[in-house]
């Protein structure tokens, strides 16, 4: 039996962020609520894991085991550097079907941004006016938790989860000093330390604080730091980061355990795409893109391991590009070419073309990461949730302990089933289904 809290009463959630990711996932809830659009590709809509063993074995959806909240108690808030509303944004973002977004238009047209926590130095490339006027960093968190608190009173919300779905922010490297705890992050923010202190920061704390779980779905480290860990500890509250695992890292970390398994060889894997949107111009920043390169890069290392099989895995040249091409817009072409080696040293080669849509791969990830982490909350789990690595491209782990990430697909598949088996009050397992 399931010792969970009861998913009772409405689920408020708080996207930063409302571009295309943003606008396509609210859009393809609020068609699914009406029974309009199907929303496939969610492990929390269509998975089905089996429980017990034996004779006594069955397949049941995750909301047959687990209280999942229901689609229909979800109420959306978001906030955003440009002062368009859901509508707008889904029109604007060219991802959806006009004939797909006109039916759920009034409750887009119902969702307007908050004024944003931004820094420009952060993504330069952006110039909206919807910002707020923030004195210090300090300050900047303390109206993200009244804009949450009011929010939330507003619209009768009795769980909060906040979900980072903005743009990508320039990379900042963790630095103990500043980051390494709670105390010391904090009179950062009262010095106004923009250099160490993104607004994606404030947000998360802001988050923690008011008793929401903090999802970072940009490769930001933002929540990748000790002081974040021990705030999610003491307020305990489920973190979870980074970088939704949609196009070219899934297809890598389903693919890469393919020449692991075989005992191949691998001498080259370089990744490259063409990308359009918003997104694709914040990335054309060198500075920007630092961050995507050090989350996307990390996949390959951890599933082929130099030091566990040096035959086959030493100097391997791993290299990932993204160039901005505004005529593609959302929709990613991805070119992956993989070499390999196997009998006696001989080459060979695989080539990877994914056309894909971005958006529309991020949007089912959005619900499940939202969904998972306000289950994690009423289960009493906090701090780094390592079970929803499957979603990210770039899992947290406590590095201070050792712990190193687990980026292959089929094992990350594993740990989300046990941890909604064990919420659910079965054994977790290892058995092959
Ligand atoms: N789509 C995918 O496949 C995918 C995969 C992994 C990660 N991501 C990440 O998801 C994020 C969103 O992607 P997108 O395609 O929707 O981008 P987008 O540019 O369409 O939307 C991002 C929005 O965030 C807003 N924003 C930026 N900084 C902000 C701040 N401080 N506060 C509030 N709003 C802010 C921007 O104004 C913009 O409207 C990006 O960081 C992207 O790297 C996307």
């Amino acid at each position: 039996m399931s010792n969970v809290k009861k998913a009772e009463g409405k689920l408020g959630v708080m996207v930063v962020g409302l571009g295309a990711v943003t606008s396509t996932f609210m859009t393809g809830v609020l068609m699914a609520r009406k029974g309009l659009a199907k929303p496939v590709g969610s492990m929390t809509q269509y998975d089905k894991i089996r429980v017990g063993e034996g004779e006594n074995k069955k397949y049941l959806k995750y909301n047959e085991i687990v209280p999942i909240a229901d689609l229909n108690d979800i109420v959306f808030g978001a906030w955003d550097v440009y002062p368009a509303n859901a509508y707008e944004s889904a029109i604007n973002a060219e991802v959806l079907k006009e004939k797909d977004i006109n039916p759920v238009k009034e409750e887009l047209e119902a969702i307007k941004p908050l004024k944003a926590a931004f820094d420009k130095n952060y993504a330069a490339r952006l110039d909206g006016d919807n910002v707020k006027q923030c004195k210090d960093r300090w300050d900047m968190a303390q109206q993200i938790r009244e804009d949450i608190r009011k929010f939330k009173e507003e619209n009768g919300c009795d769980r909060i989860v906040v979900l980072w779905a903005a743009s990508t922010e320039v990379y900042v490297p963790v630095d103990e000093k500043i980051h390494g705890s709670i105390e010391a992050l904090e009179a950062a923010m009262k010095a106004d330390d923009k250099e160490h202190i993104a607004p994606s920061m404030c947000y998360a704390y802001a988050a923690l604080k008011e008793g929401a779980p903090f999802i970072m779905g940009a490769p930001n480290t933002t929540v990748d730091i000790p002081a974040m860990w021990q705030l999610a500890e003491e307020t305990k509250m489920p973190i979870a980061g980074k970088d939704f695992k949609t196009g070219q890292t899934l297809v890598k970390s389903g693919f890469a355990p393919i020449i692991g398994t075989r005992c191949l060889g691998l001498s080259g894997w370089f990744s490259t795409n063409i990308l359009g949107n918003r997104d694709g111009l914040v990335l054309d920043e060198p500075a920007n893109f630092r961050t995507k390169e050090v989350s996307k890069l990390s996949t390959l290392e951890s599933i082929l391991v130099p030091e566990e099989q040096p035959d086959l895995y030493t100097d391997y040249y791993h290299k990932v590009r993204i160039n901005y091409y505004p005529p593609r817009n959302d929709n990613k072409e991805g070119w992956d070419n993989i070499d390999i080696f196997g009998w006696m040293g001989y080459p060979m080669q695989i080539k990877i073309n994914f056309l894909c849509r971005d958006s529309i791969l991020a949007a089912p990830l959005c619900l499940d990461l939202v969904l998972l982490s306000d289950l994690a909350a009423r289960s009493g789990r906090y701090g780094i949730q390592r079970f929803l690595s499957f979603f990210l491209k770039s899992p947290m782990h406590d590095y201070t302990k050792g712990e190193v990430p687990v980026n292959h697909l089929f094992q990350q598949y594993v740990m989300l089933k046990n941890a909604i088996r064990e919420m659910g009050g079965y054994k977790a397992d290892e058995l092959i289904d």
